[in-house]
């Protein structure tokens, strides 16, 4: 007899991976014959929350962001109702790769540790966690993987989360998410570095090159609602959790990462920077070894590098309007070039 009568599983995907994951998991909860229950979370519209009288068993899926859960799936966690000792349990998916015959798994850093740790708080028990590692999306880094690895690493993921799924609903404990612990917890000052300065740059890093014909597909795909009309060109708001869903979809691959725009957004940033701190240390005779000094000279870097990324871009956008600037950002945008493959789940026919 089974502990639970319904599954409900939420998830948030950029390209597909997390979606892929959730699939295979429901598909395995209604041949159990669970009552079977899936949400987008995407912009945290019309969200059906379990009554817990249902005895559900609830899932979260998500992809990893700067060693860390999407952003997104932090706030849906944290705004989540209080559990009564419900079971939950939790999948990430990261950023899988393939050379010659090895996969390569990505890196979760506290992806799945933070949302379980919260969730514990909130007075949920997890029965299983396990990152899952599909091909890597952050075209902004890579082009995207062939379509021949996409499917090896697909056909492989399939078998590993199906089993996932069957041994949770058997009512085993997997914390699969636990062998890499030592890892996971000395790149947690970088997850908290993305988690507070990092994002918003990235956000601050595409542009809409001149094969954009305003279709507005990427507005309304967005998940976070982050890109708006700005001087009738899409711009990217700090919201923005680069999950890669518009560079990846968009039908003319008008949108670009400007890496020479970032470079130059860095280089501006750095020198600002220092005299900023300068400044501070001169007015108010701060001696630089103290340690309060030194966590709020990072705080202040942090601080500046949004700030004086967010202005900068924004005179970037209006003056994209001249020819010159709108091609240099442009041929110094490494996903401008042909051989970059943009990147979107595709789903393998089993008939295969
Ligand atoms: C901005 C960004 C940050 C990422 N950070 C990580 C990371 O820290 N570790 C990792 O293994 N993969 C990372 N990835 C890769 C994705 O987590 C991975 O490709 C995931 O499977 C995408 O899932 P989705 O298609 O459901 O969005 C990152 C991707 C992006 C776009």
């Amino acid at each position: 007899m089974a502990k639970w009568k319904s599954v409900y599983i939420y998830y948030i995907s950029g390209t597909g991976n997390a979606k892929a994951c959730t699939e295979w998991i429901a598909d395995e909860a209604k041949n159990r014959g669970f009552k079977t229950v899936v949400q987008q979370i995407d912009r945290l519209e019309n969200i059906v929350f379990p009554s817990y009288e249902e005895k559900p068993l609830i899932g979260f899926a998500f992809p990893t962001h700067g060693f860390n859960s999407a952003p997104i799936m932090l706030r849906f966690i944290t705004g989540f109702p209080r559990g009564v000792g419900n079971e939950i349990f939790l999948l990430n998916t990261r950023a899988g790769m393939k050379l010659y015959k090895l996969f390569m798994p990505g890196i979760s850093g506290v992806a799945l540790i933070m949302p379980a740790f919260i969730l514990r708080l909130k007075g949920f028990k997890c029965i299983g966690f396990r990152p899952v590692d599909l091909p890597s999306n952050w075209i902004s880094l890579h082009p995207g993987l062939k379509k021949k690895v996409i499917d090896s690493i697909f056909g492989r993921c399939e078998k590993i989360v199906r089993k996932f799924a069957d041994k949770i609903f058997e009512g085993k404990k997997i914390y699969r998410g636990l062998f890499s612990l030592p890892v996971d917890l000395i790149l947690s000052p970088v997850a908290l570095g993305y988690y507070l300065g990092g994002r918003f740059f990235l956000s601050k890093t595409f542009i809409a090159n001149y094969n954009c014909d305003n279709c507005g597909l990427c507005i309304k795909k967005c998940p976070t609602d982050s890109i708006k009309y700005v001087n009738n060109r899409p711009y990217w708001k700090l919201t923005c959790e680069s999950c890669m869903r518009c560079m990846n979809n968009c039908p003319k691959r008008a949108i670009e990462t400007a890496h020479g725009m970032a470079f130059g957004f860095w280089v501006l940033f750095s020198i600002t920077n220092t005299q900023i701190i300068l400044i501070i240390i001169n007015t108010l005779h701060i001696s630089s070894q103290l340690w309060w000094w030194r966590i709020s000279a990072v705080l202040i870097s942090i601080l500046s590098m949004v700030a004086i990324t967010a202005l900068l871009y924004r005179i970037v956008h209006y003056a994209m309007r001249l020819k010159p600037l709108k091609y240099l950002i442009r041929f110094t945008s490494l996903t401008a070039f042909p051989f970059w493959r943009r990147y979107r789940h595709i789903r393998i026919d089993k008939s295969r």
